[in-house]
């Protein structure tokens, strides 16, 4: 159960208008890295969680992430509207009013091209910075949490990193007072996320089936050239704690067994079977096919036949 508490999680403030940052921060509202896109990643996997501790610290996240969803939407709010002195935007509520009236000419050109500003008035949709709408293809749930908790915490990184970065671009000392908290919860988030994987007992590798131990701890020097080191496997051997060993590029394998496949267009040689392709690739019949009218339903209406009459004279 969720309940509504009308307080939002941080203050919210916002300067002044600025449609063109508000367009920007729709990456964490409807983006593949945003704030709906993180509670629905964590509810997934903590209502299907039947580990009790991992499974509250999932659900609490996930309710956390729509409260930050709540936030970044009413940053975007704030953004559009407010716009000083400008009654028609009383009226129509936002920021669409003023440049209707050529008083936000700066912004003109980018809200022409935004139907965040047509079609989502002055509130935000769930769609990211480009206007691309949100999918359920941005959770990549796998319902293992050894693959999930890996994946979290790389989720958490990158929505740090848009953060940052939308922090970097924000002329609003109000608006980025409340993207760097949402920021901070994001590094905690990941704390959490490496805190659930460390409680773990062998937590490597993600799955059940053993891998196949002659081929786990073999770096496969496939940039060799002649050098008896490489220094990716220097890199990845630093810390001496996967034991790795150097090795050779790897072909064990055959060669494909290539299938006898006709070529897709006939040769002057061997011309196209039509009506064994056709058998061949489709449930529509030759005769379908060849172009004959398709029978025409019964019908008594009388409208029906004068209209077929009239079609005969064109
Ligand atoms: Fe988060």
């Amino acid at each position: 159960m969720l309940l509504h508490n009308k307080k939002l999680q941080y203050t919210v403030r916002v300067d002044e208008p600025n449609p063109a940052f508000a367009k920007m921060c729709l990456e964490q509202f409807g983006g593949k890295d945003g704030e709906l896109a993180a509670a629905m990643r964590y509810f997934t996997q903590g209502w299907a969680e039947s580990d009790v501790p991992r499974r509250d610290m999932l659900l609490d996240i996930a309710t956390e992430e729509l409260s930050h969803l709540e936030m970044i939407g009413q940053i975007i709010i704030g953004l559009l509207k407010g716009s000083k002195g400008a009654l028609i935007d009383e009226v129509e509520g936002g920021y669409l009013g003023d440049f209707i009236e050529g008083k936000q000419e700066q912004y003109q050109q980018l809200a022409w091209n935004s139907s965040q500003a047509i079609l989502g008035g002055s509130g935000p949709r769930l769609t990211d910075s480009m206007g691309v709408p949100w999918t359920a293809a941005y959770v990549d749930t796998i319902g293992h949490p050894l693959a999930d908790l890996r994946s979290d915490i790389a989720a958490e990184s990158r929505a740090k990193i848009v953060y940052e970065r939308l922090i970097k671009y924000c002329p609003d000392t109000s608006a980025k007072d409340a993207l760097t908290f949402l920021m901070t919860r994001e590094v905690a988030h990941q704390k959490m996320f490496e805190a659930a994987l460390a409680a773990i007992e062998n937590n490597f590798p993600p799955g059940n089936l053993a891998p196949d131990e002659r081929f786990t701890h073999t770096y496969f020097e496939e940039s060799s050239d002649g050098a008896t080191t490489s220094a990716g496997f220097d890199l990845v051997n630093s810390q001496g704690l996967w034991q790795f060993e150097l090795s050779d590029p790897h072909a064990g394998g055959e060669e494909p067994d290539l299938p006898d496949v006709k070529p897709s267009v006939a040769s002057a040689d061997e011309p196209l079977d039509v009506d064994e392709a056709l058998r061949a690739t489709s449930r529509v019949t030759a005769g379908q096919i060849s172009g004959e009218e398709p029978a025409a339903p019964a019908s008594s209406a009388s409208g029906s036949k004068s209209k077929a009459k009239s079609r005969k004279k064109h």
